[in-house]
């Protein structure tokens, strides 16, 4: 019997998997044998997408893990939305399966610098973005996702300074929309929806002038401004449902593309490309680490677990509940 211990020692290797078995039938029956239930956001691969109980943007899977009613949850997306999962369901057993899968956004922003300006602007009330790690979210105010920024930012008065964190195109993004001038931004930005090129698109788009340009509020302002429309990833999916063009090129991580297509199977997607290469997709490797296999093994061996203590749970929680409840 292979342990936990040795799950760690060797990594999530082939050897651990019974060559025979049919990993989706064995998910499926650990699935119900355990009471576990699976998230998956729309970055993750379209065999996970597929096989999750439920898919959808960091919004949405914030208000889904509220609800949850399941001893365990699997989260197949990154660890900040995972903590976001444990830090709501504290007594749930929340497993991520590949503690790697972090976020170079969230990582962007660490406690001591991000205090450090708080405590340099005291008047200022601090909204962050949901992909900060949990200890961000224990100084903040409000959380916000690229679903609800504009609400969140809308609901504070005015006349009240913000610090925004840690985003700082989807910061500018709503601070222009808003016309909020007294919005500090933090300095971060996401390393695949920076790197998508300007000059790529434009070539696409000269060559298919019939698709329309839709991009994620994280990409920078001339993303935006040659865009037809800005949204999450829930909102993009949205869009492309109800539009009336055929073909789109989609300026976020492609794995989004997967619900689009199934959604709309006559419309043509088309991945915008990033600056680095010729390369058509863009992926967000962190997102990526988590594989069918890693899912089955995670599941089987109920590891590796997300561990909060009580009291950052208790701190964490403030803040992100407040945005739930405006939605
Ligand atoms: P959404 O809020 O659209 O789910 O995006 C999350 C994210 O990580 C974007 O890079
Ligand atoms: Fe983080 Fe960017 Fe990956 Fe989203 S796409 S999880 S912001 S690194």
């Amino acid at each position: 019997m292979i342990n936990k211990e040795i799950v760690d020692k060797l990594g999530y290797i082939d050897e651990l998997i019974d060559p025979n078995i049919n990993l989706v039938d064995e998910i499926y029956k650990l699935k119900k044998e355990k009471d576990a239930v699976i998230l998956a956001h729309y970055y993750q691969y379209p065999e996970i997408q597929d096989i999750a109980d439920f898919v959808g943007d960091s919004l949405a899977l914030s208000i889904k893990a509220k609800d949850v009613k399941s001893k365990m949850v699997v989260f197949a997306g990154v660890r900040f939305m995972a903590e976001t999962t444990k830090i709501l369901l504290p007594d749930a057993k929340v497993i991520i399966p590949d503690t790697n899968a972090g976020c170079s956004l969230a990582d962007s922003c660490d406690f001591f610098s991000f205090k450090m300006l708080k405590e340099k602007y005291p008047n200022h009330l601090v909204i962050t973005y949901v992909n900060t790690n949990a200890d961000i979210k224990t100084i903040s105010d409000i959380c916000c996702t690229s679903s609800n920024a504009e609400k969140v930012v809308n609901s504070i008065p005015i006349d009240q300074p913000i610090i925004f964190a840690p985003d700082k195109n989807l910061g500018q993004y709503i601070k222009e929309k808003l016309k909020r001038e007294n919005m500090i931004l933090w300095d971060g930005a996401c390393g695949v929806h920076e790197k998508f090129s300007l000059e790529k698109i434009l070539q696409l788009k000269h060559e298919n002038p019939k698709s329309k340009v839709i991009s994620h509020p994280e990409c920078p302002k001339p993303i935006h401004i040659i865009s037809d429309f800005i949204g999450s990833t829930s909102q993009l999916i949205d869009f492309i449902i109800i539009d009336s063009s055929s073909s789109y090129i989609v300026a976020t991580e492609e794995g989004v593309i997967h619900q689009m297509k199934k959604l709309s199977p006559y419309k043509n997607f088309i991945p915008a490309p990033p600056n680095y290469s010729n390369f058509s997709c863009n992926q967000c490797s962190f997102m990526k680490m988590i594989t069918l296999k890693k899912l089955y093994l995670s599941l089987k061996y109920e590891y590796p677990e997300i561990n909060l203590s009580k009291e950052l749970i208790d701190k964490a929680r403030l803040p992100i509940e407040r945005m739930i409840a405006i939605k």
